[in-house]
């Protein structure tokens, strides 16, 4: 039987107080409580008086699943330090959509009221602001002296967005969308701990290349990318500084960690940005469906169709994934096979031709698995074991297998340095 590979997100478990002041943005904050909670995040709400004049707190509880704090006293508080309680409880008090005032009160310590109060009891770096304000207040030289001020004690500020405002003025002060604030939520989780990856530097290809004919037209292949960016994902949620080394593709860079995205077009652009970036390399990672061949002379004007046939000469393009592991101090390097048939016989004959440390093998040419597909199921190897990961999603799959990367750089490290 397979061994169940359990992976966690560094945010997964985490706690998040939500405090929501008197904004119109206060809506956005129920789509926000949805995301965080999706995301493995639980979330207790705080709200000031003025919040609960736009939405009701019986909205939030029913979202959060949590009850919802509005006052310091009276007969509904169970504890007289339940401020103390909350902010031993969070990891992270974040404010969305923060006021002119909630910002002024937190730069100044003011402690009049139970959000107010649970802000002065955390310390600046577990504070997240996310503002959201006419366009005039957060102009105002008030507002941004306090803005400026909070940002040199280090206390996170996540927008405001501009564009059409509830007053019907349009410019700077609209709250950040909830998917943006979930996307720093994240990140801030993974910056501020200390994960299996953290330290170190990994260069990962992904995406299709472009072999130009003339300079209209262009080989390629059906690889979408998306495989490549779930493990740039993957391995930046784990603490690594991640070099994505793209194809072209129709995916947005990934958003959380430390992920630098470099788009290149031919076999010949991937290798050198390969090469310029490897030094220092951990673990590279090739995802890439590197065109194997390219145009021998790319016509500089657009070819004609006068002759009935013709014939372009290709010449083979450089094994960018063969020349990592064969350097001198090569980092671990993960390869991929993408087959249509024999999987296993070629997916370890690549592992040995190519001195790779690990091999992912793939079927592809089947309707709901590898190219451009949201799922993929994948067989890998490494020198003396296999291990097979069941048909999934293609960010779960990519969970499982920086899992198993991590599982076998840790024990070739370890074999290396005694
Ligand atoms: O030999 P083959 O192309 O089948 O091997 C696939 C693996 O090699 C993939 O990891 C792919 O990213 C990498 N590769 C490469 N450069 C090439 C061809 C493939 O890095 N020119």
């Amino acid at each position: 039987m397979q061994e169940q590979i359990k992976t966690m997100k560094p945010y997964t478990g985490k706690n998040v107080v939500l405090g929501i002041t008197g904004g119109i943005a206060a809506y956005k904050s129920i789509e926000l409580i949805r995301r965080l909670n999706d995301s493995g995040i639980n979330v207790r709400v705080i709200m000031t008086k003025a919040a609960t004049e736009f939405v009701t707190p019986m909205t939030f509880e029913a979202i959060s699943g949590n009850a919802v704090h509005t006052e310091m006293f009276g007969p509904r508080i169970k504890s007289a330090i339940e401020h103390i309680e909350l902010a031993r409880w969070a990891d992270l008090l974040l404010i969305a959509p923060a006021t002119a005032n909630i910002i002024a009160k937190v730069n100044h310590g003011i402690a009049d009221d139970l959000l107010s109060t649970v802000s002065l009891a955390l310390t600046d770096i577990d504070l997240a602001i996310a503002p959201a304000m006419n366009l005039g207040m957060w102009q105002n030289p008030a507002t941004q002296k306090n803005i400026s001020d909070l940002n040199s004690r280090g206390i996170n500020i996540w927008g405001p967005a501009s564009g059409f405002q509830a007053c019907g003025e349009i410019g700077s002060g609209r709250m950040i969308e909830a998917a943006e604030i979930v996307d720093y939520v994240k990140n801030y989780f993974v910056n501020n701990q200390q994960l299996p990856l953290s330290g170190k530097k990994i260069v990962i290809t992904a995406g299709p290349t472009r072999e130009p004919v003339d300079p209209v037209r262009f080989i390629t292949n059906r690889s979408s990318g998306k495989m490549g960016y779930a493990l740039a994902q993957a391995l930046a949620d784990n603490g690594a500084e991640v070099k994505l080394i793209s194809g072209p593709v129709s995916l947005s860079k990934p958003a959380v960690g430390d992920i630098e995205r470099i788009t290149v077009e031919t076999a010949m652009q991937m290798k050198e940005a390969v090469f310029d970036n490897i030094d220092g390399c951990d673990i590279f990672v090739g995802t890439a469906a590197v065109a194997d061949y390219r145009i021998a002379d790319i016509a500089d004007k657009k070819l004609k169709k006068s002759q009935d046939d013709m014939r372009i000469d290709l010449i083979k393009n450089p094994d960018i994934l063969g020349e990592v592991a064969a350097l001198k101090k090569p980092p671990f390097t993960v390869g991929f096979a993408a087959e249509t048939d024999n999987l296993e016989k070629y997916a370890k004959g690549k592992l040995e031709a190519k001195k790779l440390n690990m091999i992912a093998a793939n079927i592809v040419g089947v309707s709901d698995k590898g190219f451009d597909s949201d799922k993929n199921e994948l067989h890998v190897f490494w020198k003396d074991n296999s291990k097979i990961l069941q048909l999934e999603e293609k960010r779960v799959i990519a969970d499982k297998l920086v899992h198993i990367i991590m599982e076998r750089y840790d024990a070739e490290n370890k074999i290396k340095n005694t």
